[in-house]
């Protein structure tokens, strides 16, 4: 009798990157992630993803750490385990596009202070915004990994995946990944679009997924048996929800089946110890809302990922708008397709939700327009699926206005040089200047703090130098 040949599943762990970030708004500290390395470590995760996301932002502007030295200790901690990251394509970390120069000393030094795997998406799937950031993680010898930002629409048809995912293994990529960042993929569709893309392609097939709309992990399940390669699930305190499935329970599912991980599940309730009572601090902190806990499935019938959901509602909070939720829910798809319909993921999701709350707060569609919609309508970001809504780019660029149909990027000179310049001061180690520049503003705050602190410890010592202490 022919055997039936073994294929085991490989598992991606999110609870240091995206389950966090999803659950309790990126909050979690340095502090709490190290004492559980180790054991996070002896796990035989495929990759653990730790850094990039919303995790650089947060941690200088929240936690008053510096990313660079968290993701340091994550590379000292983890000796077997491959670390990832997100990375938003020229727009690096931030929510605007950056010369070449800058995305290219990022990947190098994220490289360097220890990442393996940069997952590198862009929120139009306007390959031309991934080449960079591709070629330069080749050349440091990290895994590029292009991740198509998955949606649904007119324009998202089978042949549209599959014709990109062969643009992406031509442009140099190590691996896909079907980023469904708003949980819109279903098990059935799940089937069809794994099936057809590992027929059109060489590469590693990684499947992303949240649990928001409740499906998540019968997509897994389904994208499994169609030959997906690898998963990417978070460790039960932290899954579920807004999050992803959780890495308990997918193993369990294929225990004992050709997709066996093989991974110790006395292990991984040891790791999922350690991090309940964190979660259970967020809950009672008000950190992390149990709405979040649940099935939500408005984001299936107005395909709005989980994390725009919560800040749409903050938005409204602030303009005392609350009673306008609904109604800016439906505004959301329509502002989508005026702007050509793109994925909604950072930045693209943040633009069209700002935009549909101006248009229902102020009563008339477009009666004011961000800078950002203007930028989308002008092609800074790059070119969309579906052409814009002609009407619209009229009253909001005027008649005559310039378009850019380029690669955006081509048009935004070096930066390198000056953004050193302006940050020289605080200057204390290479990687400040990337800090600066994606946030200057924030990293300038953290560098004036981490300054202080230094003064602080200083003067401490020299107190105790002097014998003011007792020893
Ligand atoms: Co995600």
């Amino acid at each position: 009798m022919a055997e039936i040949e073994k294929k085991p599943i490989k598992i991606m762990e999110t609870i240091l990157r995206d389950a966090h970030q999803s659950l309790i708004a990126t909050r979690m500290t340095t502090e709490q992630m190290l004492p559980i390395i180790d054991k996070m470590d002896k796990v035989g995760y495929h990759a653990v993803e730790c850094w990039g996301g919303a995790t650089f932002d947060a941690s200088l502007r929240f936690l008053k750490e510096d990313p660079w030295e968290r993701l340091r200790k994550f590379r000292d901690g983890f000796k077997n385990t491959k670390l990832q990251m997100l990375f938003r394509g020229q727009n690096i970390l931030g929510y605007r596009p950056y010369a070449d120069d800058v995305v290219e000393y990022f990947v190098q030094k994220s490289v360097a202070n220890g990442i393996d795997i940069i997952r590198i998406f862009d929120c139009l799937n306007d390959l031309r915004n991934l080449q960079t950031a591709v070629s330069a993680a080749n050349k440091e010898k990290g895994e590029a990994q292009v991740a198509l930002s998955y949606t649904l629409g007119d324009a998202y048809t089978l042949e549209y995946w599959v014709e990109i995912a062969k643009r992406i293994q031509d442009m140099g990529a190590n691996s896909i990944c079907i980023k469904d960042m708003a949980g819109l993929l279903l098990p059935y569709k799940a089937t069809e679009l794994v099936g057809a893309l590992k027929e059109a392609v060489d590469l590693p097939i990684q499947l992303h997924t949240h649990y928001t709309s409740g499906v998540a992990s019968m997509t897994y399940l389904k994208a499994v048996e169609a030959g997906v390669d690898i998963i990417d699930t978070a460790m039960s305190p932290f899954a579920l929800g807004t999050s992803q499935p959780a890495t308990e329970v997918m193993v369990e599912t294929f225990r004992g089946t050709p997709y066996d991980t093989g991974f110790d599940q006395n292990l991984l309730a040891e790791i999922a110890d350690y991090f309940r009572p964190i979660r259970d601090e967020a809950l009672d902190s008000g950190l992390l809302n149990p709405k979040n806990l649940g099935v939500n499935i408005k984001t299936l019938l107005y395909q709005v990922p989980g994390g725009m959901l919560s800040n749409l509602t903050s938005q409204l909070k602030e303009q005392g708008a609350e009673d306008k939720f609904y109604d800016v829910l439906e505004e959301v798809p329509r502002v989508r397709k005026d702007l050509g319909e793109p994925p909604l993921v950072t930045p693209s999701s943040q633009i069209v939700g700002t935009q549909a709350v101006f248009n229902v707060i102020m009563g008339e569609r477009y009666k004011m327009a961000t800078k950002e919609t203007k930028d989308v309508l002008s092609g800074k970001y790059g070119a969309t699926v579906k052409p814009f809504n002609v009407e619209v780019k009229k009253k909001v660029l005027g008649e005559n206005a310039e378009v850019i149909t380029c690669r955006p990027a081509d048009l935004i000179p070096d930066e390198l040089e000056t953004l050193e310049s302006e940050m020289a001061q605080y200057k204390q180690q290479d990687e400040d200047v990337l800090s600066y520049a994606l946030f200057p503003q924030v990293a300038t705050d953290f560098f004036k703090y981490r300054d202080a602190q230094q003064k602080k410890v200083d003067t401490t010592i020299a107190d105790t130098e002097n014998g003011s202490y007792p020893v």
